[in-house]
């Protein structure tokens, strides 16, 4: 088994029904914040980390990401002829980004089956599964920090986020005791989803990045649907927290959930600010709305 973590596998085959009606035709994660589709964010984070493959999950419906990633020749060609060199490097740019692979997920069974759907592409050595609509504002690229406790640990690495007070309902979350060593770090023995607030066995909220080993692959085939019919990551991993050690990691950097109105709302505003060419006007219109 190597041991670099080479590969990131992206789970976008879901039916994005918090975002509808946008999300009846436009897959989900091609819904821009600012002038970027969200999965795009994904895959720069994985490159700026030092990924080499990319394995996308899609489904029905979902070929505009292929062809978001591929050469437009005809509006690269238009793009020449009108003298736009600028456009046309971004244009080329997203092109040819990155190595990526598509693996179809017939039906959304589940993130579980997803991330199944990847075994053959990623083979016997460890990946990571980065959940698009997480969009992860960090100076260090949130996956290259949880790749280097992976480096450092040996073991599979939860992203997780420090939740106070009831909003821990929305999340998994892990049990077990933070390490010794590295206030960062949390030794995990276990994980509850979504638990009622007086249950929860943590604020240790788990978010949209993982790095697995591949055990997971057989215990995902041996996990049956859980809530809601559908085959749970989280199930395959609490699976495999029984064998091997598994680590929660509280990145630096801050995550905003996209696939959900509220938070493309908060990272469309806190992007568009910090970006040198909007942010100025964007800042001075905000103050004047006087809200
Ligand atoms: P979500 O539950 O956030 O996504 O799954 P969803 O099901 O698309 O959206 P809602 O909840 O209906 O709005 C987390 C990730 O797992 C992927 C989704 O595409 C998303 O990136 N996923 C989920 C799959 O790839 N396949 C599935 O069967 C389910």
């Amino acid at each position: 088994m190597s041991a670099q973590v080479r590969k990131a596998v992206f789970p976008a085959g879901g039916l994005g029904t918090r975002f509808l009606p946008a999300t009846k035709v436009i897959p989900k994660e091609m819904l821009a914040l600012v002038d970027k589709p969200i999965i795009q964010y994904g895959v720069e984070e994985a490159i700026a980390s030092g990924i080499e493959q990319i394995i996308i999950i899609t489904g029905r419906g979902k070929g505009a990401m292929e062809d978001h990633f591929d050469h437009s020749f005809e509006l690269d060609a238009t793009l020449e002829r009108r003298g736009k060199s600028e456009l046309l490097a971004v244009s080329r740019g997203v092109a040819n980004m990155a190595s990526i692979s598509y693996v179809r997920q017939k039906e959304p069974l589940g993130l579980g089956h997803a991330v199944l759907c990847a075994k053959e592409l990623v083979g016997d050595e460890p990946f990571a599964v980065i959940l698009p609509d997480d969009v992860i504002d960090a100076e260090v690229p949130c996956l290259r920090q949880m790749m280097n406790v992976f480096n450092e640990r040996g073991g599979s690495v939860l992203a997780t986020q420090t939740v106070e007070g009831p909003a821990i309902s929305a999340y998994g979350v892990l049990a077990g005791s933070p390490d010794p060593v590295d206030e960062r770090i949390y030794n995990c023995t276990g994980m509850v989803e979504k638990p009622k607030f007086e249950d929860a066995p943590s604020k240790q909220a788990i978010i949209g990045r993982y790095v697995l080993t591949p055990r997971i692959f057989e215990l995902l085939e041996q996990t049956t649907p859980g809530a809601g019919g559908e085959i749970q990551l989280t199930d395959g991993i609490k699976a495999l927290l029984k064998e091997e050690k598994v680590f929660g990691y509280t990145f630096e950097g801050k995550r905003y959930d996209a696939g959900d109105k509220f938070g493309m709302l908060q990272a469309t505003v806190e992007f568009a600010l910090k970006r040198p060419d909007l942010g100025p006007q964007f800042r001075a219109y905000l103050k004047a709305l006087q809200l």
